[in-house]
C-alpha cells in the first residue's frame, strides 16, 4: 500500500527574540508568572513587514534542502495558518510563487493550533489516494499581528515562526513497521468556538480583530481531548503507549504537555518540548518542534512518533507516523 513518508523537515524563526522581562516594561506581569504558568521563557516576533509567507518560504526551503529536492519536485503545498498574508489568495500560493514553483497546486488549511495535524492528515489523503506524489506541508504563523498588547492573559503566550515537512509517496507493507503516516484522528466541536477566537473578520467586522481566550477552559478541554485523540489514533493503528518512541505535542503550555503525558502514561524523556524557546506558534509549533528535535538528535529514523494538537474551533486531533 502507499504510505506518505517524511523525506525532509525544516524551520525558520524570525531574528527578533523577546524574553519574558520585555513584557514587564508595559504590562503588570513577571517572568516568574509566565514561566510557572506556561513554561515559556522566550519567543520570536516577525520584523515589521515580514509576513507569514516570508517565514513559510524560509521553512519550506530548509525542508526541501533536507529532502535533497527542488521546488518543482513538489506536486502540492498544503499550508496551515490562521494568520494569512491576505484575505485571499491563499498564502500557500504566495509561497508557491516565492519558491519559484511553476507546477502543481497550493492551498491553505485553517484549523488554528490544530492546523498542522489537519494539514498532515489532508496531505496524507492526497498521497494515499494516488492524487500526488510529493507534498510540502507547512505550518506558518505571525500571531504577533493579532495580539491585544494590553491583554496580559494572552499576549505573553504566543510567538511567530514556521516549520515544514516534505511528504513523499512510498510503498509500504500495510503494517505498523512501515515508515510514514500510519493513522490520523481529527475532531472539531464548534459549540466551544467562543472560548478561543479572534474578535473580527472579513464577513463580520471587516477588521482583523484580536485573539481572545478563556485560558482555563481551553486548558481543561486540552488535556482531556489530546489524551483521548492520542489513544484513538494509537488504537486505529493497533499500537499502545509502550510502542511510542517520541511524542511531538502542540507547544502551547508545558503544563498541558506534562498533564497529557501523565494521562497517557508516557515518560517525559519521550516528549519533545520546545515551548520554552518558541512560545505558542499555533500551526507552526509541531513542524518547528519536529525540525528542532531532528537537529538535536531527539527524533531519529524509524521511530514511532505521535503528534497531537488542539486549538480554536475547538479543533483537535492526532497523527501517528513512523519517521
Ligand atoms: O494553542 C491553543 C490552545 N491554547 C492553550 O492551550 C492555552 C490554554 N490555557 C493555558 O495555557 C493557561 O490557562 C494560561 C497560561 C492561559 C493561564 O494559566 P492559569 O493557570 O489557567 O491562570 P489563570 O488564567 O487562572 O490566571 C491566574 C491569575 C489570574 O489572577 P486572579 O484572577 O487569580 O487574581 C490572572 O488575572 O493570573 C493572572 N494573570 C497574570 N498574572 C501575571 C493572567 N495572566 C497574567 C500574566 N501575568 N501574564
Amino acid at each position: 500500500m502507499i504510505r506518505a513518508q517524511v523525506r525532509g523537515v525544516g524551520h525558520y524563526l524570525p531574528d527578533r527574540c523577546v524574553d519574558n522581562e520585555w513584557f514587564t516594561t508595559f504590562l503588570d506581569t513577571s517572568d516568574e508568572w509566565i514561566r510557572s504558568r506556561s513554561g515559556i521563557e522566550r519567543r520570536h516576533f516577525a520584523a515589521e513587514g515580514q509576513t507569514t509567507s516570508d517565514l513559510a518560504i524560509r521553512a519550506a526551503r530548509a525542508a526541501l534542502d533536507d529532502a535533497g529536492l527542488v521546488p518543482d519536485d513538489i506536486d502540492a503545498i498544503v499550508l496551515a495558518t490562521s494568520t494569512p498574508d491576505l484575505t485571499f489568495p491563499a498564502t500557500a500560493t504566495i509561497v508557491q510563487a516565492g519558491l519559484g514553483m511553476t507546477r502543481g497546486f497550493a492551498y491553505d488549511v485553517q484549523a488554528v493550533c490544530a492546523g498542522f495535524v489537519y494539514a498532515l492528515s489532508n496531505a496524507n489523503a492526497l498521497i494515499v489516494s494516488g492524487q500526488v506524489r510529493r507534498v510540502l506541508v507547512i505550518g506558518a504563523e505571525t500571531f504577533s499581528r493579532i495580539m491585544n498588547w494590553d491583554d496580559r492573559t494572552t499576549c505573553v503566550l504566543f510567538g511567530d515562526g514556521a516549520g515544514a515537512l516534505v511528504l513523499e509517496a512510498a510503498e509500504g507493507d500495510g503494517t505498523v513497521a512501515d515508515r510514514g503516516i500510519l493513522a490520523t484522528d481529527l475532531h472539531s466541536d464548534g459549540r466551544h468556538r467562543e472560548i478561543l477566537q479572534v474578535s473580527g473578520g472579513v464577513s463580520s467586522s471587516q477588521t482583523t480583530g484580536h485573539l481572545m481566550m478563556a485560558g482555563k477552559e481551553v486548558f481543561r478541554h486540552a488535556v482531556e481531548k489530546l489524551a483521548t485523540s492520542t489513544i484513538d489514533v494509537m488504537e486505529k493503528a493497533g499500537v499502545t503507549a509502550d510502542d511510542i518512541d517520541r511524542v511531538v505535542p502542540h507547544q502551547a503550555n508545558v503544563r498541558i504537555i506534562t498533564g497529557t503525558a501523565r494521562k497517557l502514561g508516557l515518560p517525559m524523556e519521550k516528549i519533545v518540548v520546545t515551548v520554552q524557546d518558541h512560545g505558542n506558534t499555533s500551526a507552526a509549533s509541531i513542524p518547528l518542534a519536529m525540525s528542532v528535535a531532528r537537529q538535536t538528535g531527539q527524533l531519529r529514523d524509524g521511530e514511532l512518533v505521535v503528534t497531537e494538537a488542539i486549538g480554536g474551533g475547538l479543533a483537535w486531533g492526532a497523527v501517528l507516523l513512523r519517521w
